[in-house]
C-alpha cells in the first residue's frame, strides 16, 4: 500500500475502537493514513488515540482553527480510498441521502476516491428495512459496503452487526486499492514442499515454507486473478478466496494439478517437489538395529514437465521456478527448454536472504526467447508482483 493515501472517517459507534488497529495496520502496509471524527465518534476514543496511529493531525470538527477551509473538499479528492468504520446507522442514512452536516458527511459528498463502508451496530438496527434499503442504495451508487459480521455484540445482543475485523478491512482495501488488472484471469498455484512417508513415524521432505506461493497466490488475487492454489503441507495461513487443495506427496499434488490444470490461464510451479520417494512405506516403525540402513528411492512424477508436454494440446501459459546452488542460469535455461516452459524464476536457493523460509527472495527472469532479466533483492510479496507484472505481458503478448 506504499503511495497510497487512505482518509479512515470513524463514526459513534463502540467499535470505534477496534479502528484504531485499522488505523496501525493500513499505516504498517505504508498506507498515507488520515482520520476523519464525528463529534460523536470522539465520545468513544479521543483524536488523540488515531493521531498517535497515522503521525497525523485528525479532524473531528469543521470549524477547528487548524483546518483549513477546503479540507472538507480536498481530502476526499487527494485520497486513494475513504473507509468509513464503524459506519452507524445514523451516518449510513446521511450518505444514502446527501446529508452533509459535519467534515465527514461533507468529505463524503465531495469524494471522488473509492470509499468502502463498514456498518457496525446493533442486530436490530442493522436488519431495520429502513438501514437496509440506505445499504442497498449505497451500494447500487458503487459505495463498497461490506457485510456486518455475526456475534456477540457490545449491547449484549448475538447476530449480524459486528464490525468486520480490521485485517478484513485491510485486505478489502486492498483489493479495492488494488488496480484489478488481473481480473478475469485463472491462475494456479502449486506452493509449498512435498512429503513422503518412510514408516509412520518419518518422513522425507524439503525445506520449503510455501512463502513464495503463497505470495503469488495472494497478489494474484488482490490484483482480481481467480485463483487455485495448491499446497504442499506448510503452517502458513492460506490466503483469502482462493480455492486451495491441500496436498502431501507429489503423485497427490500431480493428481490435484491435472484435475484443473485445463481451467486455467496461468499455471505457476513454485512448489519444491520431491524427485524421489522411498520405493515402499513400512507400515511399522522401522526399528533400530546394528549397523546401517540405506533406504531405496525411486523417481517422482515430474509434474512440470508433464505439464510441458500437454501444453501442446492446451492454451496455458507454463511458468517454472528452478531451485539451484550452482550454474543457476544454465541449470534454469535447460529446465526451461526440457519443460517446455514459457518462463522460468531462477533462484539462487545457497543464500541468506533468498530461496527457501526467507521473508526476501533473489530472482532472475529467464525467457522462452532467451530474454532474461535480474530482480533485485525484495521481499516475496515484492517479487511476486513483479512476476506477475511480467506474466501478465506475456499474456497479453499471446492473446
Ligand atoms: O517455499 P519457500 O520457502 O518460500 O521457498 C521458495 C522456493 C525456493 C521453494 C521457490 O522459490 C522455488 O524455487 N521453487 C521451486 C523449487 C524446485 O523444486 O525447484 P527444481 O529446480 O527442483 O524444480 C524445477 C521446477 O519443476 C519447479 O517449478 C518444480 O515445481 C517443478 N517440479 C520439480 C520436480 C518434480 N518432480 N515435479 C515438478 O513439477
Amino acid at each position: 500500500m506504499k503511495n497510497k493515501k487512505v482518509i479512515v472517517g470513524v463514526t459513534g459507534g463502540i467499535a470505534a475502537y477496534k479502528v484504531a488497529e485499522l488505523v496501525r495496520l493500513l499505516v504498517r502496509e505504508g498506507a498515507s493514513t488520515k482520520v476523519a471524527m464525528t463529534a460523536h465518534a470522539t465520545k468513544f476514543v479521543t483524536p488523540l488515540t488515531f493521531e498517535a496511529l497515522s503521525g497525523q493531525r485528525v479532524v473531528s470538527d469543521m470549524w477547528e482553527p487548524e483546518t483549513k477551509p477546503m479540507d472538507h473538499i480536498t481530502w476526499g479528492q487527494d485520497a486513494n480510498l475513504v473507509v468509513i468504520a464503524p459506519a452507524t446507522a445514523n451516518f449510513l442514512a446521511q450518505m444514502a441521502h446527501g446529508v452533509g452536516s459535519d467534515f465527514l458527511s461533507t468529505l463524503i459528498l465531495a469524494a471522488t476516491a473509492k470509499i468502502l463502508v463498514c456498518p457496525s451496530m446493533n442486530v436490530h438496527m442493522y436488519s431495520n428495512p429502513a438501514v437496509q434499503d440506505n445499504i442497498k442504495i449505497l451500494r447500487e451508487r458503487g459505495y463498497f459496503v461490506m457485510d456486518a459480521c455475526e456475534g456477540e455484540l457490545a449491547c449484549g445482543t448475538e447476530g449480524a452487526g459486528r464490525l468486520p475485523e480490521p485485517e478484513d478491512i485491510l485486505d478489502q482495501s486492498k483489493v479495492l486499492l488494488s488496480e484489478g488488472d488481473l481480473s478475469g484471469m485463472r491462475i494456479l498455484v502449486t506452493a509449498g514442499p512435498t512429503m513422503e512417508d518412510i514408516d509412520p513415524v518419518r518422513y522425507i521432505t524439503n525445506r520449503s515454507s510455501g512463502k513464495m506461493g503463497y505470495a503469488l497466490a495472494d497478489a494474484a488475487r488482490l490484483r482480481g486473478a481467480n485463483v487455485t492454489l495448491i499446497s504442499g503441507p506448510t503452517s502458513l495461513r492460506p490466503p483469502r478466496n482462493v480455492r486451495l487443495n491441500r496436498v502431501k506427496t507429489t503423485d497427490e499434488m500431480k493428481q490435484a494439478v491435472f484435475a484443473c490444470y485445463q481451467e486455467n490461464d496461468v499455471i505457476i510451479k513454485a512448489a519444491a517437489v520431491l524427485d524421489y520417494k522411498p520405493r515402499n512405506k513400512v507400515d511399522h516403525k522401522i526399528k533400530k538395529e546394528e549397523g546401517n540402513q540405506s533406504l531405496d528411492l525411486v523417481r517422482t512424477p515430474d509434474i512440470l514437465e508433464e505439464l510441458g508436454r500437454a501444453k501442446e494440446d492446451a492454451n496455458y501459459l507454463l511458468v517454472g521456478f528452478a531451485a539451484e546452488t550452482e550454474d543457476l542460469l544454465s541449470n534454469a535455461s535447460q529446465k526451461l527448454a526440457r519443460k517446455n516452459l514459457d518462463m522460468i524464476v531462477a533462484n539462487d536457493v545457497s543464500r541468506d536472504d533468498a530461496g527457501f523460509e526467507t521473508d526476501t527472495n533473489l530472482v532472475r527472469i529467464i525467457y522462452r526467447d532467451g530474454e532474461r532479466e535480474d530482480l533485485p533483492l525484495m521481499t516475496k510479496q515484492e517479487v511476486a508482483d513483479h512476476l506477475l507484472g511480467r506474466i501478465k505481458r506475456l499474456w497479453e503478448k499471446a492473446s
